[in-house]
Order: C-alpha cells, then sequence, then structure tokens
C-alpha cells in the first residue's frame, strides 16, 4: 500500500518487516547523533484536527532524525477556525509542495480523503473511532520487543472499547501477526461486530480477560466520544475494570502492562501498576519514535 490508513492491504510480511526496520531505528535512536540523511529534500505535514502529545511529537521527531523538512499545522491557529474546509486546507499545503501527510481527525475516513485530496502518501494518526494504525504498531513492537515473537502469544485490552481506534487497530494488527486477542469492559463499551474478527473475543469479565493473558493493555474511557460522557459511575467503573495488582495476579506470571496514553491514574489503571515494574508505558513511548521513523521510511523511500 501507498499509505497506511488501516491494515487492509498490508500483509504480514510487511508488517514484520516495519517491526523489523523499526530495531534499526532504535539503533539510530541510541548514538549520539541521532539523524540520518534517508528523508533529506522531502517535507512532511504533521496535520492534526485533534489534540495530541505522543503522535504529533514522535512523528515530527521521528521525520527530523531522518533529515526530513516538517510543516505542523494544527487546527486552533489555522484558517479552520474561519470555516475553511479540509479539502481546501490539503489543497493549500499541496500547492506548497509536501511530500507526504500525517492526519489525525476526529472524523472516521478524514485520512482517506487527505489521501484522495493530496495524491500524497498518507498516515493515519487516528480517525474518529475507527483507526490508529502507528499505536497498534508500537504496541505490537512493544510486546514483541519482550517476548521475542508475537506468535501464540495474548493480549487483553480492556476499557472503553467501543470509542477506541486504538482496540480496533490493534485488533486487526495482532492477530495478523500470530497474536490472540481479548477486547474486555462493560456490555454498553463493548461492540459485539468486534467478535468477527479473527482471532479476537470479547468478554465482559476482566478476570477471564487476563487469565492467560501476556500483556494486559488498559484504556481510557473516551468521554470526548460519548454524547454525554460516561453515562455510569466512574468509581464503579474502576472497582470492576481498573487494570491492578490485583486484577493482574490473574495474568501469566510477569505479564506487561500496556496504555496507549493519555492515562487517568487511578480510574482504568492504577497509579502504582502505571508506575509499576511490569509497566511498559514508557517503553511504548520511546518504540512510538523508532517505529513512526520506519513507516515514514517505508512510505516515502523504502517501499520496494
Ligand atoms: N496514544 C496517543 O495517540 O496519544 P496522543 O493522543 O497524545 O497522541
Amino acid at each position: 500500500p501507498r499509505h497506511l490508513l488501516d491494515f487492509e492491504g498490508w500483509t504480514p510480511e510487511r508488517l514484520t518487516a516495519l517491526l523489523d526496520n523499526a530495531d534499526t531505528m532504535n539503533q539510530v535512536l541510541e548514538r549520539p547523533v541521532k539523524k540520518v540523511p534517508a528523508l533529506q529534500g522531502l517535507t512532511v505535514c504533521t496535520a492534526f484536527f485533534e489534540n495530541s502529545t505522543r503522535t504529533r511529537i514522535s512523528f515530527e521527531l521521528a521525520a527530523r532524525r531522518m533529515s526530513a523538512d516538517v510543516v505542523s499545522f494544527a487546527t486552533g491557529n489555522s484558517s479552520v477556525s474561519k470555516g475553511e474546509s479540509l479539502r481546501d486546507t490539503i489543497e493549500v499545503l499541496t500547492a506548497y509542495k509536501v511530500d507526504a501527510y500525517i492526519v489525525r481527525h476526529a472524523a472516521a475516513g478524514a485520512a482517506h480523503l487527505v489521501a484522495r485530496y493530496s495524491g500524497k502518501p498518507v498516515i493515519n494518526a487516528g480517525d474518529g473511532r475507527r483507526a490508529h494504525p502507528t499505536q497498534a504498531l508500537l504496541d505490537a513492537y512493544t510486546v514483541r520487543q519482550e517476548y521475542g515473537s508475537l506468535e501464540g502469544k495474548t493480549v487483553a485490552i480492556i476499557g472503553d472499547i467501543r470509542h477506541s481506534r486504538v482496540a480496533r487497530s490493534n485488533a486487526e494488527l495482532l492477530p495478523k501477526l500470530g497474536a490472540k486477542v481479548v477486547l474486555c469492559g462493560p456490555a454498553t463499551l463493548l461492540p459485539a461486530d468486534l467478535a468477527a474478527l479473527p482471532g479476537v473475543t470479547l468478554t465482559t469479565n476482566p478476570r477471564e480477560a487476563v487469565r492467560g493473558a501476556h500483556a494486559v493493555m488498559a484504556l481510557r474511557l473516551q468521554s470526548e466520544r460519548m454524547s454525554g460522557g460516561y453515562l455510569g459511575s466512574l468509581q464503579e467503573y474502576a472497582d470492576v475494570y481498573q487494570v491492578n495488582e490485583r486484577l493482574l495476579a490473574e495474568a501469566e506470571a510477569g505479564a506487561i502492562v500496556l496504555h496507549p496514553g493519555p492515562m487517568n491514574r487511578d480510574l482504568e489503571i492504577s497509579a502504582d501498576t502505571a508506575d509499576s515494574p511490569r509497566s511498559r508505558v514508557l517503553k511504548q513511548v520511546e518504540n512510538g519514535q523508532a517505529v513512526r521513523m520506519s513507516v515514514l521510511y517505508h512510505l516515502l523511500v523504502g517501499r520496494e
């Protein structure tokens, strides 16, 4: 594929090549001078119509580490606030000779539209509740780093599955790489159609979800995507679904803990678990830069 919008059309071999190449990128990031000339002369635009800390900064650093020029677009200080459309915005940026786009938008399908309007390679950095493929890649990379392979591993994802593009992308990606995925949350936040995905099972019982899991991922309640916010009691939610030491006692010995961030400590994850030796939350952040370098390299220069 020319774009990374979701995992449609991405074979396990190409996905594995992306992860293998992220190992090389991590070696570059270990050097005193963390810069290679791979993308010299190319211009990458981070077009963020929704807020971000990790994804935007790691993509910008990833592009700069490979010597690309980076231009940043953020809705708040742009002419979108005067009513300019997505199409007109992208056509303006393309007129400035941008070579690739990294797009985050509240609307599902926005990155596909940018691909159509710009004619340039596009990486989806999160579109509504639909997909966040580089987050899933860095999650997969972090689990693989721990266990050497994803083959035969089980990843439990607990929280607001319904509104989570991270859960959807992981449910698409991890089984392609040989892992099983268990999605868990309150019934109202657990869409039954996801059970149709190969390698994916659903449960409302967190103890059942973590049993046999090698990695347990906690997800935030995405109140910005719920009309009126989460309608249940947050305390009741935490009592049942919080990822904490008590719940992890039921997982595989040595199971690691993941969270894509931003975390609400002591709600979906306990603060002591977030800071515990099992936690790979900052490792995910660190790996995000290498994985995004790998994706940019693959799409812009190293496709074949
Ligand atoms: N995980 C993630 O996408 O974080 P940001 O919203 O900070 O980019």
